[in-house]
C-alpha cells in the first residue's frame, strides 16, 4: 500500500513497534521502547507525569524531533508505511496532509504577524492546491465549524487579539484543514482553564468523529480522558507500563497513583482525599535497575529493584508491565 491510498479497511493506520528516542547519541534515553497501535478512527490517550517521554513520542511520529534528539530504533508504520524510514521531505509533505497536530501552547503554532485567516487559507492554497478566492472562503468556512462567532471578522485578525482558548481553536483548525487520517493532540487543553478545556475537548472528539480521523490525545490527566479515549497507554521513564481500556480497573501501581492523585472532580461535591504518588519522577537519563517505578511504588518486592518487567499481553488492548499484576 502507498501512502496516497487512504487508510486501510482492516489494518492499523499506525503501529509503532520498538520505539526508542535519545538525547546525547543514546546516552539519555527519552523514550525506551514503546510497542502500540491506532486503528482508523480510534482515540487513544497517552498519560503519564511530565518528563515520561508522551511529547518525545508524538515528535518522534511526525518527524520534528528537537535538536540533539534521535531516533535510536524502531518503526513507525504508517498506513503500512514506515515512516522511520521516509526521507524528511516526504515525512514533511506528510504533515497537515495525512497527519495533524494539535499543540498545547497555541501562540507557538501561529505565527503572530499573518492574520489567522491567512494562516489558514494557506494551507489550503499551498497544500490543496485551491486558488485565493476559494481558499478563503474555504477558511472561513473551517472557522465557523471549529466555533469561532464572526468567522468573517475572525479571518482578519491576528493571533493576538484571541484568547488562549480561541487561539487554540485556530490551531485545531489548521490541524483539521484537510482532513488527516491520523491526528496528534499533545495536551492541548493544559493552558486552558477548565471550562474552555471541556469545550475545547468536545471541539476534537466532534470533528475527529466527523472526520473518522484517529487521535493520538497525549494528556498528563487521566481523568480527561474518561468518555475521550477508548483505549489509553500509560507511560512512565520512557516505556508503557498499562495498557487499558476500563478506568474501574487500573492494575498498574503507577496508573492507580495517577489516578489517587487526581483532585476530586469539580461539582460532584465528592470530598476524595488527593494522594500524590510518592517520591518523584526519575530524572532525565536516569537509569534505574528493574522497574523504573519500584522506588516510588508502595508494593514493590526485592525483584521489582532487580528485574525489569515485562509488558504482558492479558488480553485483546489489555497489557501490563509489573511482576505484581498476572
Ligand atoms: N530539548 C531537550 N534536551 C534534553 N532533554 C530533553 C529535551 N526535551 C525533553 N527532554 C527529556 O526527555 C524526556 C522526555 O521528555 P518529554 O518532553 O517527552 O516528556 P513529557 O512526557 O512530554 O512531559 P511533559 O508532561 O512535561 O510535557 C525527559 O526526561 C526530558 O527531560
Ligand atoms: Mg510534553
Amino acid at each position: 500500500m502507498t501512502l496516497e491510498s487512504g487508510p486501510s479497511a482492516t489494518g492499523p493506520i499506525l503501529e509503532v513497534n520498538d520505539l526508542a528516542v535519545s538525547f546525547g547519541r543514546g546516552a539519555w534515553p527519552a523514550v525506551r521502547g514503546l510497542d502500540f497501535r491506532l486503528n482508523p478512527g480510534e482515540v487513544v490517550g497517552l498519560v503519564g507525569e511530565s518528563g515520561s517521554g508522551k511529547s518525545m513520542t508524538a515528535y518522534s511520529l511526525l518527524g520534528l524531533l528537537p535538536f540533539g534528539a534521535r531516533l535510536d530504533r524502531g518503526s513507525i508504520l504508517f498506513q503500512g508505511e514506515d515512516l522511520a524510514l521516509l526521507p524528511p521531505k516526504a515525512r514533511r509533505n506528510l504533515l497537515g496532509r495525512r497527519l495533524g497536530m494539535i499543540f498545547q501552547e497555541p501562540l507557538t503554532a501561529l505565527n503572530p504577524v499573518y492574520s489567522i485567516g491567512e494562516q489558514v487559507a494557506e494551507i489550503f492554497r499551498i497544500r490543496a492546491g485551491l486558488n485565493r478566492k476559494e481558499a478563503r472562503a474555504r477558511a472561513i468556512e473551517l472557522l465557523g465549524q471549529v466555533g469561532l462567532p464572526r468567522p468573517e471578522g475572525a479571518y482578519a485578525s491576528y493571533p493576538h487579539r484571541f484568547s488562549g482558548g480561541m487561539r487554540q481553536r485556530v490551531v485545531i483548525a489548521m490541524a483539521l484543514a484537510l482532513n488527516p487520517d491520523l491526528v496528534i493532540a499533545d495536551e492541548p487543553t493544559t493552558a486552558l482553564d477548565p471550562t474552555i478545556a471541556a469545550q475545547i475537548i468536545r471541539l476534537i472528539q466532534s470533528l475527529t468523529a466527523q472526520r473518522g480521523s484517529a487521535v493520538l490525545f497525549i494528556t498528563h490527566n487521566l481523568r480527561l480522558l474518561i468518555g475521550l479515549a477508548k483505549r489509553v497507554l500509560v507511560m512512565y521513564h520512557g516505556l508503557i507500563v498499562e495498557e487499558l481500556t476500563d478506568f474501574q480497573d487500573l492494575r498498574h501501581p503507577y496508573s492507580q497513583g495517577l489516578w489517587r492523585a487526581l483532585p476530586p472532580e469539580p461539582g460532584t461535591g465528592a470530598d476524595r482525599r488527593l494522594i500524590p504518588i510518592p517520591g518523584q519522577a526519575p530524572g532525565p537519563g536516569e537509569l534505574i535497575p528493574g522497574c523504573a517505578f519500584a522506588p516510588r511504588c508502595p508494593q514493590a518486592q526485592e525483584i521489582c529493584h532487580r528485574e525489569l518487567p515485562l509488558l504482558k499481553t492479558l488480553a485483546p488492548a489489555r497489557r501490563v508491565r509489573c511482576h505484581l499484576s498476572c
